[in-house]
């Protein structure tokens, strides 16, 4: 098939990862189908240039309401849309709010791809599924750093149902021959990051407190550790995957582990502010239980598919604080 046959379908085009790798697939001049959540509010800010885009919408790029509790809508956008790929990226996926909404979350992460796994293994044209998996399931790991080889222990209800759902794509993979690959993805990051998760709401809490918008950062677990990457890396991993003879597991990570608090220090000092002044602590933020130590060993995907970070972990920490302190000034100057 030539590259501009290929249709490709993401659930959860809104997000971070689904909105670079949008760009990417209509860089590769797929035609891209996106799957969205009707909400009173149309604007759907990681796309919208996307959506506002003639030359673009409407001629290759298509949304489509769904949602993933639906079976018939999910099976109806299948058939009108016939994708040659699907990108299941679409899910609660705040690792802290899985603690209070554990049933839904396990609904949208679990179910909802098993849901998705039974409509392509139905298609009458094969559907290469790429199945957004997490560091998350290895939770407790027994060894550092973790391997496609290395145990589920799950510690959050998240967790456990992405767990579920990656053990579930093998099964499929093993038992009904689908072309499913599992991208056991760390923890990725960028300007788009949802507000919420621990990078972007510090970036954008010392951007607000350099231009005198907020007096503190009030946080968790500053010694929480991660394996964190750049985003737009990451969506391309998901592309190879894709892309390769036959489909597989693989990890996606940096293999190299900074703390909150370090990730706290580079970016008061991009704006050369004293941290220990802005930060407050409060517990309220932290989980009832966390990773142990999650970082990955990322040796199968660069030998397999050629695929490698790019960036270093002071250069993040400064796009993303550069990114909120630009958009600070273009909301003052409107
Ligand atoms: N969100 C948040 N907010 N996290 C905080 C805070 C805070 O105020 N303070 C400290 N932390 C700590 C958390 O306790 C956690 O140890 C770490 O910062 C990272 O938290 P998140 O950014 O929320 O990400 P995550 O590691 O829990 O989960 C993300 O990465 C997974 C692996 O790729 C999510 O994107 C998951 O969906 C993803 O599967």
């Amino acid at each position: 098939m030539k590259e501009n046959e290929k249709a490709a379908l993401i659930t959860g085009i809104g997000g971070q990862d689904g909105s670079y790798l949008t760009e990417l697939l209509l860089e590769k001049n797929y035609t891209v189908h996106g799957m969205v959540r009707r909400t009173s509010n149309l604007l759907r800010s990681r796309i919208e240039h996307l959506r506002r885009d003639e030359k673009i919408y409407g001629q290759r790029f298509f949304l489509h309401y769904g949602d993933l509790s639906d079976g018939t809508t999910l099976r109806r956008i299948f058939r009108n849309v016939r994708p040659t790929e699907l990108y299941h990226l679409a899910g609660q996926s705040h690792v802290g709010l899985s603690f209070e909404i554990p049933e839904s979350t396990c609904e949208e992460a679990g179910m909802a791809t098993l849901r998705l796994l039974e409509i392509a293994r139905d298609q009458p044209a094969p559907v290469r599924f790429y199945h957004a998996s997490s560091s998350e399931i290895f939770g407790n790991a027994t060894e550092t750093p973790q391997t496609e080889k290395t145990p589920m222990l799950p510690t959050s209800p998240y967790g456990c149902a992405k767990a579920f759902a990656t053990q579930l794509a093998r099964v499929y993979r093993q038992s009904y021959g689908l072309f499913v690959c599992n991208g056991i993805l760390y923890n990725h990051e960028s300007p788009r990051r949802g507000e919420n998760f621990v990078t972007r709401k510090i970036a954008r809490g010392v951007a607000r407190i350099a231009r005198g918008l907020d007096v503190d950062l009030v946080l968790g677990n500053l010694e929480s550790r991660r394996d964190w990457g750049r985003a737009q890396d990451y969506v391309r991993a998901m592309w190879l995957m894709l892309q390769h003879k036959a489909a597989d597991d693989y990890i996606v990570a940096t293999g190299e582990t900074h703390s909150v608090r370090e990730f706290v220090e580079a970016a008061f000092a991009i704006v050369d502010l004293p941290w220990e002044k802005y930060v407050k602590r409060d517990p309220s933020f932290d989980r009832p239980t966390e990773p142990a130590n999650l970082v990955g060993c990322a040796d199968k995907i660069r030998r397999v598919l050629e695929w490698k970070p790019t960036g270093t972990f002071p250069q993040l920490v400064r796009e993303m604080v550069e990114a909120e302190l630009a958009a600070i000034e273009i909301k003052s100057g409107q």
